[in-house]
């Protein structure tokens, strides 16, 4: 595959993709090994969101990234890997070790009875072994559903049951700063709650003691101990599934997005390729969690896909202290570093000190993801980290899209500080406004779409397609509707403002409003309450929850008990911010409750409340106020 090095081969490449989108994606997909090449490149229909990428081709991904790139970087290593502990050594595994690896898993998975089309779901510690799981699954034709290891019992049985998983890969237990977390016992808890389940493999990791039930779960090093590291790939169709993901929604519960395997593929290769200008020798690092879409696009499949060195990273940029990722940074030198703005400000916060022992010159390039990244975090970054003089991409993309959507290509699109900038070459965004208009030319703001489908386009919601097309295709007839707000500026420059519907951002991890409340609404005491987001210092947006209870508690007690339920039923990253005990919420005269005077008053900004005349209970407005936490 072939990279694209400047501007003005960027704007040639648009051109193409524009006028002529399948012979574009054909030259690129040429690049691949097929067991059987497409009849078509494209059949396309928005309204019944069915996409069709190369079709009837047949493929496995493993193949692409392992026998494709094993004979000339056999040796060349795949993952280097950081453990949570500093003083524990790290792994360095090339490909041909990934490779024997993978397909000495792939062996142990099928001696389980897993098969092509079969769910499995991977709820590990930031592993190679994580990676190698997620690679097995796919050699194999099994669906990889990853569940990041900080949900709870709850939510992770709610997403084996979605999917009627047949099994579980997990771990005794997860190192994470100076925590150990009991992630077995977590699966346990879930699956007094799930039939589907057969088996449950067990990775070692802390050596804690746990339950192994018999017949039903085993050591991940006693399944392999006999398999033979040779296993062929699962032939796959075009559009056989390679994973789900879920997440969070403004309605209901989290969804589970269905990615293919020859489009993502293609694309999240392409647009790793692409964005990070990866050079043969660089070492890249993403700290993102594999149980996030980040994880899976560009930590092991773009980089793996383009026979790059990833980084995988166990612990959290704060243990044992705050220089954590800039000694990473320097003990591995690091090319590209792909981050989160939530972390950038965190680290902001301490304050130059914990950088001034490390030189950090090996950078060439620095990236963002997640969400909206601010003007003094951006400075920051570039400054301080990029030391000026490395290009920052600041990557738009969402679960569903799969891949990388609006950036800057590294060095090549002049930068501009809080401006994800120009689309990828294949991306068509448009600005539309409520209505549906177009809004052309530069210089306006409204709801971003897209009009034209890209290679890794979400398939569908796993288990409910009119979810998928009710939630994406159908608010804008024609175009793939994104849920976030953009503005073009006067350069034709695109700056994400952050989403449009009932969805929290908050430290770069999607939240729905409403899953929030349904958790917060399992505590007996709680009547009713309503969720919003505010402006959050470091995590970008907080949750702010107004609940109505009928209790006897005092307050502060009340508080800590919904968090502790919001805790079990989600997971600690959904617990609010603050609470606020009202006596009833604004509502209009059709029940509705009247969420943007809650932003408001949780932004502190009691200004411009608008028209409340329309309230059915307009006195509830002023208690909002003045029991407001600030
Ligand atoms: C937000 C993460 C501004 C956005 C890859 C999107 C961003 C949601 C950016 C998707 C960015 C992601 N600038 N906002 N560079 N990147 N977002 O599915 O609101 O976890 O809709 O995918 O994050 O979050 P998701």
């Amino acid at each position: 595959m072939k990279r694209i090095k400047t501007l003005s081969e960027y704007f040639k490449k648009y051109e193409l993709s524009e006028k002529d989108p399948e012979k574009f994606w054909s030259e690129i997909a040429y690049s691949f090994i097929w067991k059987k090449k497409w009849d078509n490149v494209l059949e396309s229909d928005f309204e019944n969101a069915d996409f069709k990428w190369f079709k009837n081709a047949q493929l496995n991904i493993t193949e692409n990234i392992f026998e494709r790139n094993l004979s000339e970087r056999g040796d060349k290593t795949a993952i280097i890997w950081e453990p949570n502990d500093p003083k524990e050594s790290p792994i360095y595994m090339s490909y041909k070790e990934l490779y024997k690896q993978t397909c000495t898993f792939s062996n142990a998975l099928k001696s389980k009875g897993i098969k092509k089309g079969d769910r499995v779901i991977i709820y590990m510690p930031m592993v190679p072994e994580a990676a190698i799981a997620m690679l097995a699954c796919a050699r194999v034709g099994a669906v990889h559903s990853v569940v990041f290891a900080g949900f709870s019992a709850a939510s992770l049985a709610d997403r084996i049951n979605d999917c009627e998983a047949k099994m579980v890969l997990t771990s005794d237990g997860n190192f994470r700063g100076n925590k150990t977390i009991p992630v077995k016992d977590v699966v346990d808890e879930a699956l007094e709650k799930c039939s589907s389940i057969e088996s449950v493999i067990v990775l070692e990791r802390t050596k804690q003691n746990i339950n192994i039930k018999d017949g039903r779960d085993f050591w991940w090093h006693e399944c392999i101990e006999d398999e033979s590291n040779i296993c062929d790939s699962e032939v796959m169709d075009s559009e056989d599934l390679l994973f789900i993901l879920y997440t969070s929604g403004s309605t209901g519960k989290p969804k589970g997005v269905v990615h293919s395997s020859a489009g993502y593929m293609v694309y999240s290769s392409y647009t790793f390729l692409n964005v990070f200008q990866y050079d043969e020798e660089d070492i890249y690092w993403c700290t993102a969690d594999v149980g996030w879409i980040t994880g899976h696009s560009y930590i092991v499949y773009g980089p793996l896909l383009c026979g790059a060195t990833t980084v995988m990273f166990e612990g959290v940029p704060t243990y044992p202290n705050v220089s954590r990722f800039w000694d990473i940074v320097d003990k591995y030198k690091i090319n590209q570093f792909y981050t989160a703005p939530t972390a950038i400000r965190a680290l902001q916060a301490h304050g130059l000190e914990p950088l001034k022992n490390n030189s950090l010159d090996s950078l060439k390039v620095i990236g963002s993801v997640g969400e909206p990244i601010n003007e003094e975090a951006w400075h920051w970054y570039h400054d301080n980290v990029g030391k000026g003089k490395c290009p920052l991409v600041d990557t738009w993309w969402q679960t569903e899209t799969g891949g990388i959507m609006i950036s800057a290509l590294a060095g090549i699109t002049p930068n501009k500080p809080a401006h994800a900038s120009l689309p990828l070459p294949g991306i068509m965004p448009v600005i539309v406004d409520a209505d549906g208009n177009e809004l052309n030319g530069n210089n306006v703001q409204g709801n971003l779409c897209i009009k034209s489908p890209w290679p890794s386009i979400i398939r569908t919601t796993y288990g409910d397609h009119e979810r998928c097309i009710n939630t994406y295709f159908s608010n804008y007839k024609g175009m793939y509707f994104t849920g976030d707000g953009v503005k073009r500026d006067h350069d034709g420059y695109l700056r994400i403002l952050g989403r449009v519907d009932d969805v929290i951002n908050v430290s770069g991890h999607r939240m729905g409003t409403a899953e929030v409340e349904n958790a917060i609404n399992e505590h007996e005491d709680v009547i009713e309450s309503a969720v919003v987001g505010y402006p959050h210092d470091i995590k970008g947006e907080g949750i702010y929850a107004y609940v109505i209870v009928g209790t006897k508690l005092n307050d502060d007690k009340i508080k800590d008990e919904i968090i502790n339920v919001v805790r079990k039923v989600i997971g600690p990253i959904a617990k609010p911010d603050k609470i606020q005990i009202v006596s009833g919420l604004p509502k209009t005269r059709s029940g509705k409750i009247m969420r943007r005077i809650l932003r408001k008053v949780a932004s502190n900004d009691f200004q411009n409340l608008g028209d409340t005349s329309t309230l059915l209970n307009p006195d509830i407005v002023t208690e909002i106020i003045d029991g407001a936490i600030i």
